[in-house]
């Protein structure tokens, strides 16, 4: 079975949602006080490319359900956004097939020892944004597979407790367990990260004398945040989900600028609701497997010509409710394989700037887009940008010094290659003045 190539939203590429609805049973459909902890809950059960994922997120579950619950034994086990507080000893019996388990944003605090036991086959586990001060490694014994474990956004107290985890994930060869964690407590550590603190500082009493040395400068103490503001970081600043398929959700988060350090492998990134104005050289580099980018509702007035470079595997590219007025030259090349263009609620503004994109989607007729409708000026208010194209290449017969009819101008049919096309976009964008009589010499001004 084939992964449907999008999933925008909140959707999970569902194979079969109306199977995977029908498919939910157990005897908590029964009970709908919602009081009883041993209520069912309502998730989907779904299979894609022969994996059974069990869909619990945002379910105000407070415990892990039953088994029993499912009809067949799930291999993921989406369980974020609930309200799960402990994990009790043998939370997961039953479930020996899982390979994954995503319990990311709950209110965990407590893992108790025998938590994941029986979980010989799970490779990840996601603890991201709980509670938790403490997890012993004793807690890991259970999961000799375990490649993945995610720990940061919770308030790690690295005492003594800490010592044998905080050992094990500084193994080298463990090097996906534990990334980005820091100890918030107790203050000489605040701040260090698990993978690098001195497990010998862990278990050393903190001299209560330094603590009230009161107002003599101290070095050794960490210095407070620089007040300078650096780029937020993708990791920290939005929810990484791993299944079934890499993506993140940055959306209301504040962000000013695009966060950096998106991981090479994530393949959707939802960016939208935020307060970008800017898209900046480079600030997808790193996401080279991106096929599908949100950022609409933003404030982007402006996209760098290699904002987007790069990115050769973009399916869908969402940049509505945003201020443009037009895109630079040059924006759109990389995009190749963009099926999927999203423009609506742009002040698109009807002008000379705005026929590198026509021009750009009449060479790329694979690409459905919406929304293209020009702002400004006053008379073309409301009108789609075709339209203001075609009546500008109807109107300004003068401006066409080459043989070609008005109808070869908008008809993509009788456009021969796309490298004939490039040369005329060129061409065109070039001043007047300036045009070589040559019809394919370019002139570069910058
Ligand atoms: C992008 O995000 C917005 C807001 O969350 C959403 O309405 C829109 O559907 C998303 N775009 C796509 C292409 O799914
Ligand atoms: C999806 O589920 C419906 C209802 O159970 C079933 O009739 C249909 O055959 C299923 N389709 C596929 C592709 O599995
Ligand atoms: C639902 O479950 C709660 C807690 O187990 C129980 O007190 C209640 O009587 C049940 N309600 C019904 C209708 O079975
Ligand atoms: C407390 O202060 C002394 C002397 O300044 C220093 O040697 C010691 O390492 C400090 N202890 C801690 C826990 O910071
Ligand atoms: C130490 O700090 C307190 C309050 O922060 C202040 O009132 C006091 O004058 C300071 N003492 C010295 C020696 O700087
Ligand atoms: C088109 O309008 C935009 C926005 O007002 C402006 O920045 C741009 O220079 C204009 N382009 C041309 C070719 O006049």
């Amino acid at each position: 079975t084939l992964i449907p190539t999008f999933c925008f939203s909140s959707c999970y590429c569902k194979e079969n949602l109306s199977r995977a609805q029908n498919a939910v049973r157990g005897s908590g459909r029964l009970n709908r006080s919602g009081l009883s902890l041993l209520v069912s809950p309502e998730c989907l059960e779904s299979t894609e490319s022969g994996d059974v994922f069990v869909d619990c997120q945002d379910r105000r579950l407070t415990s892990i359900p039953k088994s029993q619950t499912w009809s067949r034994e799930p291999k993921h086990f989406l369980l974020a956004r609930n309200q799960i507080k402990v994990l009790r000893d043998g939370a997961f019996f039953g479930y020996e097939s899982l390979t994954s388990i995503d319990l990311q944003q709950n209110q965990i605090s407590l893992v108790e020892e025998g938590a994941f036991k029986g979980l010989t086959r799970l490779t990840t586990l996601l603890l991201q944004h709980n509670r938790l001060e403490t997890l012993s490694e004793e807690a890991l014994i259970p999961m000799p597979h375990l490649r993945y474990l995610r720990l940061y956004d919770n308030p790690w107290n690295c005492l003594c407790l800490m010592d044998s985890l905080i050992r094990t994930i500084q193994i080298p060869s463990n090097r996906n367990l534990g990334n980005h964690a820091r100890c918030a407590e107790p203050i000489r550590l605040k701040g260090m990260k698990l993978k690098q603190v001195d497990p010998e500082l862990l278990c050393k009493e903190s001299d209560p004398t330094n603590e009230t040395r009161g107002n003599q400068t101290d070095t050794t103490h960490p210095v407070k945040p620089s007040p300078i503001r650096t780029k937020p970081d993708a990791t920290t600043s939005c929810h990484t989900y791993l299944f079934p398929e890499i993506w993140m959700d940055c959306s209301r988060k504040g962000l000013t600028e695009v966060p950096t350090g998106i991981p090479e492998d994530v393949v959707r990134i939802d960016l939208s609701h935020n307060s970008i104005r800017h898209l900046r050289a480079r600030d997808f580099q790193s996401a080279r497997s991106l096929r599908s980018l949100n950022l609409s509702n933003n404030n982007m007035e402006h996209i760098d010509t290699v904002s987007l470079s790069g990115l050769l595997h973009l399916r869908q590219l969402d940049l509505s409710d945003n201020s443009l007025h037009f895109v630079q030259y040059g924006v759109l090349e990389d995009l190749y394989f963009l099926s999927k263009l999203k423009l609506g609620g742009n002040p698109w503004v009807c002008n000379y700037s705005i026929h590198y994109m026509v021009y750009w989607l009449r060479l790329h007729q694979g690409v459905r887009y919406s929304g293209l409708l020009c702002h400004s000026p006053p008379e073309y208010t409301g009108e789609s940008v075709e339209e203001y194209m075609h009546s500008y290449n109807r109107e300004c017969p003068k401006d066409r010094q080459h043989s070609r009819t008005d109808q070869d101008q908008t008809d993509p049919e009788l456009w021969n290659t796309a490298m004939e096309a490039q040369a005329e976009l060129e061409e065109e964008l070039e001043p007047s003045h300036l045009r070589a009589p040559q019809k394919y010499q370019i002139f570069r001004l910058s």
